[in-house]
């Protein structure tokens, strides 16, 4: 996968329903442009994503799972596979903070997710990212190391570079445990940095290069030029301002013209 779009996904999260979700992509798609250096990737709820698949023009926008199970059928009641979205989403959300700890998705969830994306031909988003206590004790980089090892575990190092990683610190996602207090640019180029070097331990520099890794943490259109601007970093994983179509347009917009700055100028906030 290339890295040169920059990538920038909005995660509804549970909000809109299949009418408003409807109304709400007409009112997207007359707002942002098809831009050849960025890639608009929307992730609406499991309900929606099958009337979207028929109303997106996907020159404009890519959809997203924000979930799914790792098995491909059977009797698991409730469930949606990736196989059952094969073909409706191009990105899956794969453990996704609120997945880790409202829903307890362990390790060994996250890396079956990981395979099933894959296997079906879905790219998947692994999100990774440190709590408040883990930060305030000092675990930031254990933590990462440990959520990429046990997400990629048994991914070849040809499927790698299929995968996005984002970065999302728990601390500051708006609906996070730290109550969305924003994460700095250089702290982020940081834990960008430590990524990329665990992906050239475990599979080789090539792959730590190719790799798209995605911050996402309460970016707003003020801010986003100073996320995108970090090295190392591909494109958001926006939430609630992705929402917010206005907002959402204006950081895609940042994408566009952030592409062209060089990937080395880290921005202030
Ligand atoms: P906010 O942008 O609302 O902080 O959410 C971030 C997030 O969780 C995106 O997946």
């Amino acid at each position: 996968m290339a890295r040169d779009k920059t990538l920038i996904v909005g995660n509804w999260k549970m909000n809109l329903n299949m009418h408003e979700a409807s109304l709400y992509v007409h009112q997207l798609a007359k707002l942002v442009k098809n831009r050849r250096d960025v890639e608009v990737v929307l992730a609406p709820t499991a309900l929606t994503l099958q009337s979207l698949s028929l109303q997106v023009n996907y020159r404009q926008f890519k959809l997203a799972a924000q979930n799914f199970y790792w098995r491909d059928q059977g009797a698991y009641t409730g469930e949606i596979s990736a196989s059952q979205l094969r073909g409706v989403v191009q990105y899956a959300l794969v453990g996704h903070s609120e997945r880790r700890h409202v829903f307890h998705e362990s390790d060994k969830d996250i890396r079956a997710k990981v395979q099933a994306a894959i296997r079906n031909q879905i790219c998947p988003i692994l999100c990774v990212g440190e709590t408040a206590s883990e930060r305030a004790d000092g675990e930031t980089l254990d933590v990462i190391h440990d959520q990429l090892i046990g997400g990629l575990a048994n991914v070849t190092s040809e499927e790698v570079e299929q995968i996005v990683i984002a970065y999302e610190p728990v601390w500051a996602i708006s609906s996070g445990d730290g109550n969305g207090h924003n994460a700095l640019p250089s702290d982020v180029k940081k834990v960008v940095a430590i990524i990329r070097n665990q992906i050239k331990h475990l599979y080789g520099s090539v792959a730590a290069n190719n790799i798209r890794v995605l911050y996402g943490a309460s970016v707003r259109a003020d801010d986003a030029a100073a996320y995108l601007a970090i090295e190392g970093i591909d494109g958001l994983l926006v939430g609630g301002v992705s929402l917010d179509a206005y907002g959402f347009n204006e950081i895609v917009k940042k994408a566009h013209k952030g592409s062209s700055l060089a990937k080395n100028t880290e921005g202030g906030i």
